[in-house]
């Protein structure tokens, strides 16, 4: 039997300009999915976490499908258990991708490196969702804080993170394609807001370093306000990003697709408790996480 594990992300700059090459700098959070692979019965089982989610099995089909080019797998019963909530914008889909990769990796002893296991795990988003970008399952394989595209990691993040999670589902190749309609209308406009944030992460790069986590926070909410010029905010997510702001967030913004899902906030970690609670008085709920150097690990 193996087992491993992969966390969550939020998006500090960058979600949806990243699909059109531009920089996103994203954080992995101490929420995890776990898979476990056992050999034995007769065919693939699988049992998931993801009950009021069936098109996550999607994801562990795909990847198994994608690793069998390496390696025959057949006769396993895969487990699967998650703290991350689904459709949020906070990475599950990518977590339990890159978890079953890395397990069936161990399993059949098919020596992939790291690199490796990021790549597959993007080709099978790709496939499962038709676009998507590396993001989310490169920093769900290497932890800490990434860059792309370039791949660069860089440590965790040391301030306070909150999440907000509204509890609406959303749909990111639904928003993704919104976008891209967006885009296609008003390219001359579009196009130097995705250019836009994408200097923002670059920026921000440079600030993560510095640990200087207000200049990190202006910019997130810069970045907010291009979110929304993109048209992928609601009126709950503002509600939080707004409740946050004036009780001492450092940087409020939407984290992942939006349309739905999180927000994510930074503070000094003193101040979690506080913003947290007046999140969870603006809508849906709140909770303190930790940002994580830990990406894909063996339990
Ligand atoms: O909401 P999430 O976690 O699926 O993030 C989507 C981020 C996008 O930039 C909109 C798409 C992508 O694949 O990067």
């Amino acid at each position: 039997m193996v087992r491993f594990s992969a966390p969550g992300k939020v998006f500090l700059f960058g979600e949806h300009a990243v699909v059109y090459g531009k920089k996103a700098v994203a954080c992995a959070i101490d929420l995890r999915t776990t898979v476990e692979i056992t050999r034995s019965g007769k065919g693939i089982h699988i049992q998931s976490a993801f009950k009021d989610d069936p098109d996550k099995n999607q994801y562990i089909k795909t990847a198994i499908k994608k690793f069998q080019v390496r390696h025959d797998v057949s006769d396993i019963n895969i487990k699967v258990t998650s703290q991350i909530p689904v459709a949020s914008g906070l990475g599950s889909s990518a977590a339990v991708t890159v978890a079953t990769i890395a397990a069936l990796n161990e399993e059949y002893q098919a020596g992939m490196t790291r690199d490796e296991i990021a790549f597959m795990g993007y080709q099978t988003e790709l496939e499962v969702q038709g676009a998507a970008s590396p993001t989310d399952t490169f920093v769900s394989t290497m932890g800490g804080t990434v860059i792309v595209p370039d791949k660069r990691k860089l440590p965790p993040i040391t301030c306070g993170v909150v999440v907000g999670h509204t509890g609406i589902s959303k749909s990111t190749s639904r928003m993704v394609s919104r976008v891209r309609t967006l885009k296609g209308k008003y390219p001359e406009v579009i196009d130097g807001i995705m250019d836009c944030i994408g200097n923002m992460s670059a920026r921000g790069e440079a600030l993560v370093l510095k640990n200087d986590y207000k200049s990190i926070g202006e910019l997130m909410n810069v970045n907010q306000g291009l979110l929304d010029a993109i048209g992928v905010n609601i009126p709950e997510l503002s509600l939080q990003i707004h409740a946050a702001r004036s009780h001492g967030a450092y940087g409020a913004k939407i984290t992942g697709a939006g349309g739905g899902g999180c927000m994510v906030a930074i503070c000094d970690p003193s101040r979690c408790k506080d913003i947290a609670n007046a999140i969870g008085r603006s809508f849906g709920d709140s909770f303190i996480t930790k940002p994580t150097a830990e990406g894909v690990r063996r339990e």
